[in-house]
């Protein structure tokens, strides 16, 4: 079918020497050495306070990268009147207006913006430069383009009418204002979330995560320049619980678009329902909350395929995606040679920093991140059951580098095998082949996420057996694939349980969430 405004934006190679990657890691330097101020954006103005707060590369944890103005609760009540005032008149432009402004962002993004968001994000967030390339330059302007192209879908989807009645459906915005929380791991992610609400005709107080405030800057920028009128999407850099509990107690509250921790999430579902009855309308909530991402592996499968999948899988932006590979079920028949195969490629695999293109495994997020990994590792070497076979080191005498790291354990309900880490850490539990059924059934109980996961194998019995026993063990199932990179407009991405509504980023569906429709009827 004809795609008018989406196609898949091709993720550059950036070959060592190239002018594309001369250019960007030259904006890397020149970024580095600037100390970047950054305001809030507040009804299109910029707003500074006194407090202002440095932020630090994870690379570098002593080299500041900038500092930002922390707001305070005025500044909420600001955004969400500034949020409030901007409705009207947003509301009243058609969607082709709308459409207008995002494919602009993207065609900056695709240009002139390109190595800046990709280098805001490899300091900020210590993305390789294939990672930032992949997330805040193709799958953001994917995600703008894709939904513009979803939207005009959606409008054109009508009710049937017949003879002397003229039935429609009317996309109206939700009623009152939404509220866009997002995290550090994913710059498109920071970027879709509140611009595919305000797409849909909604005005918007967001909120990035303090560890990305450095590209959401950027992010910023580039709405305003696509001219994004003042108001409409308002981002400010606020105490989370605080924020959290003056948003939805406001009685204008119509949605929540959030992708972060489980827990943060299940508090603000509460918060909103004990405020049920202080709302104009029942708000939307849309939450991606964490996994525990499984690759299962059957007898048959190939055992390089699955040795390149799990680094790949494991070890990409240090496992810090949602969707990374962290716990991993091998045949024993297939183990030696999965292993063997494992380890020769993680000799390879280069830690340090992203401004040499050719380290893999960069910085882990913070502190927190740091020491977290740290203690499943050493944990993991002084149990009974566990081992650490490869990696296991950390350092921080400069940035937060963990080492790629593969724990086997002969317990598969050992803690590394059941909790989200968010690190690049991956368990391993080898099965007797004769068990493989009974291994399925672990894969789907032994933990209580449901985001992605793969199955390997060459025999169809096996896969359409695995395809039916893990059918609510992740919301993205791979069949010969790692279970990472999920493509916009290919793959829509999500999933249930502690993971989330799945409510399919990058999809009509995640759209449907965020209008309010009217059906008119019309007797003639
Ligand atoms: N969409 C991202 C992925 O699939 C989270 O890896």
């Amino acid at each position: 079918s004809q795609v008018p405004f989406a196609v898949n934006e091709t993720v550059r190679s950036y070959e060592p020497g190239s002018p594309e990657v001369k250019s960007l890691i030259s904006t890397y330097r020149e970024m580095w050495k600037q100390n970047t101020e950054i305001p809030m954006v507040i009804g299109g103005k910029e707003v500074r306070t006194e407090q202002k707060t440095s932020l630090f590369s994870p690379q570098d944890h002593s080299h500041e990268i900038g500092f930002y103005h922390k707001g305070n609760m005025d500044h909420v009540d600001q955004a969400i009147n500034a949020a409030l005032e901007a409705k009207e008149k947003w509301n009243a432009l058609g969607w082709e207006h709308r459409a207008a402004i995002f494919l602009k962002a993207a065609d900056l993004i695709a240009g002139p913006y390109r190595d800046k968001l990709n280098a805001a994000t490899m300091i900020g967030q210590s993305k390789n430069v294939h990672q930032a390339e992949i997330d805040a330059a193709c799958e953001l302007i994917d995600f703008l383009r894709f939904n513009v192209e979803f939207m005009t879908e959606m409008y054109a989807e009508q009710p049937v009418s017949d003879t002397g009645i003229w039935n429609r459906a009317e996309y109206r915005p939700l009623e009152g204002f939404c509220f866009a929380v997002t995290p550090f791991n994913f710059t498109a992610i920071a970027g879709n979330l509140p611009s595919c609400m305000a797409m849909m005709g909604n005005v918007v107080v967001w909120k990035p995560s303090h560890s990305q405030i450095y590209s959401a800057k950027v992010i910023m920028d580039i709405f305003t320049e696509a001219g994004l009128p003042a108001g409409v999407i308002n981002m400010i850099f606020t105490d989370g619980a605080q924020t959290a509990e003056k948003i939805l107690s406001h009685p204008d509250f119509a949605g929540l678009h959030f992708t972060g921790s489980t827990g943060v999430f299940q508090g603000m579902w509460k918060m909103i329902g004990n405020n049920i009855h202080t709302y104009k309308t029942y708000p939307r909530i849309v939450g991606e909350t964490g996994g525990k991402d499984f690759v299962m592996v059957h007898p048959s499968a190939n055992a390089a395929a699955v040795a390149t999948a799990l680094v790949r899988g494991a070890f990409e932006y240090q496992g810090q995606k949602c969707s990374a590979a962290s716990r991993a079920y091998i045949p024993k028949s297939l183990w030696e040679e999965v292993k063997e195969i494992m380890g020769a490629q993680l000799k390879t695999v280069k830690v340090g920093t992203p401004e040499d293109p050719s380290n893999f495994v960069n910085a882990v997020i913070d502190k927190k991140s740091f020491e977290k990994c740290k203690n499943y590792i050493e944990r993991a070497k002084n149990s009974g059951d566990s081992k650490v076979i490869f990696g296991g080191t950390c350092d921080d005498t400069k940035g937060w580098f963990v080492h790629p790291t593969v724990i086997e354990t002969t317990n598969p309900q050992y803690e590394s095998m059941c909790e989200e880490i968010f690190g690049p850490i991956l368990s391993v539990y080898i099965y007797e082949d004769a068990d493989w059924q009974k291994t399925l059934k672990l894969v789907d109980e032994t933990s209580p996420y449901s985001l992605t996961g793969s199955i390997f194998s060459q025999d169809r019995y096996a896969i359409a057996e695995a395809y039916k026993a893990l059918e609510n063990a992740a919301g993205n199932f791979y069949i010969n694939d790692k279970p990472t990179g999920a493509v916009v407009g290919q793959q829509p991405f999500g999933g249930a349980r502690a993971s989330g509504t799945n409510d399919k980023a990058g999809s009509k569906m995640n759209l449907l969430r965020w209008v309010s429709v009217r059906s008119i009827k019309e007797t003639f």
